[in-house]
């Protein structure tokens, strides 16, 4: 693989690997809301921090319902294209961890409907201690599903020959050393996406403090650094090279920037201390450079630990699958369900706003933030 991504590839593994990628990348807009976001909630109720229309938590408490839809949906269209490029992979490590793995499902219903509860009058009228232990539900749920996609993916790069003495332990839960790491890169680096999305639901709203903001994106852009340097320590030299290797390396560089870009956009926003469209597109460029750039290290990664004639064994498979079509019949879905999705969310929105502006009109002397930008 001494060509950057994709071009190397035969093309049916192009296609379906950059397609993966790019649809990935929008799952993980969604699942960095829900996973920083049920956090923030939940310490926010144990701060007793205030969790009215305006605030941070109010806003989160309001949306993240319909944002854990769109992570789970989101999540579908490269579920996909996974089963295209790593069949064997990933349904091998999904029947090893079993029960364990199909837990997702009970305990996302479960955190689901915890975010439901929270917007409701029956907890008002509850001990505090109760809308605490709710509070934490979300995120509890939210972190396991994640914690189990990573525990899932690191068990699907395996050998088969490893497979093969896991399965002769019985065992349900997969361990190794950089699954810690790796989860806590997924986890830290979730808080500067998901503060860059409260951001402009702050300014759509004309509420909010970009101070606050900024400092909390600054401090996770930092953190998501420290986890980097834990991963290069606990993983092999082999992995780590894949991030430069000639695959990956204009993306690495890629990503590096894009964390540069968001990090000079929040200084800018930190030092202004006013929301507005130009100040935030430059964090959101940043993000979405590290977004794609770390996405595709990613596959970087997984192809260099199979071993390069491993993967190149799959691509008759991939070209079997291009044979088929259906190639229309995806777009055609993927645009009716990408508009169903942007009504609900139009939805939400609707709902949402007429709430807090009724709860705190405008004074004509006090003109919204969005109206002056
Ligand atoms: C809302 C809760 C969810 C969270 C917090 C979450 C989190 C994650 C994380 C952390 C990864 C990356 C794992 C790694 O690279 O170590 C991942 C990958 C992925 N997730 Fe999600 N996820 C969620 C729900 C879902 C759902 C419901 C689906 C499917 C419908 C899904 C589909 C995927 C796919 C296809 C991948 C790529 C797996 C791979 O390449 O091995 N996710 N998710």
């Amino acid at each position: 693989m001494d060509t950057a991504f994709p071009f190397g590839f035969p093309l049916p593994t192009a296609f379906y690997i950059t397609t993966y990628v790019l649809t990935l990348a929008i799952h993980v807009v969604f699942m960095n809301y829900v996973l920083a976001g049920t956090g923030w909630l939940a310490i926010a109720y144990l701060r007793k921090s205030p969790r009215g229309p305006e605030s941070s938590a109010g806003i989160l408490k309001d949306w993240l319902p319909v944002m854990l839809s769109g992570a789970i949906t989101a999540g579908v269209a490269p579920l996909l294209f996974l089963q295209i490029l790593y069949k064997q992979e990933y349904y091998t490590a999904n029947l090893l961890l079993f029960n364990r793995w199909m837990a997702i499902l009970p305990v996302l219903i479960v955190g689901f409907y915890a975010l439901y509860l929270l917007k409701s009058r029956w907890l008002a009228q509850q001990p505090y201690v109760v809308a605490i232990v709710i509070a934490c539900i979300p995120w509890t749920a939210v972190a396991f599903t994640g914690y189990s996609w990573t525990e899932n993916h690191l068990l699907s790069v395996r050998s088969p020959q490893f497979w093969g003495e896991f399965y002769a332990t019985s065992s349900q839960v997969y361990y190794e050393p950089q699954l810690l790491p790796r989860l806590a890169m997924w986890a830290i680096g979730s808080v500067p996406t998901m503060v860059i999305f409260l951001a402009w639901q702050h300014w759509y709203r004309g509420t909010g403090r970009p101070r606050e903001l900024a400092l909390i994106a600054g401090a996770g852009l930092f953190l998501v650094g420290a986890t980097a340097a834990w991963y290069y320590l606990v993983t092999d030299d082999a992995t780590c090279l894949a991030f430069v290797s000639p695959l990956a390396r204009p993306y690495f560089v890629l990503a590096i920037l894009g964390v540069i870009v968001q990090a000079l956009g929040w200084g800018w926003l930190y030092v202004s201390e006013q929301f507005s469209v130009r100040k935030l597109l430059v964090p959101t460029l940043g993000l979405a450079l590290t977004l794609i750039g770390m996405t595709v290290c990613r596959e970087a990664v997984r192809i260099t630990t199979l071993g390069e004639d491993r993967f190149e064994k799959m691509y008759p498979t991939h070209a079997e699958a291009f044979g088929k079509g259906g190639f229309f019949v995806f777009l055609a879905f993927f645009v009716i369900n990408a508009g169903l999705c942007s009504f609900v969310f139009w939805l939400v929105r609707h709902r949402s706003i007429p709430t807090q502006i009724e709860q705190n009109p405008p004074t004509p002397q006090e003109p919204t933030q969005r109206n002056q930008n």
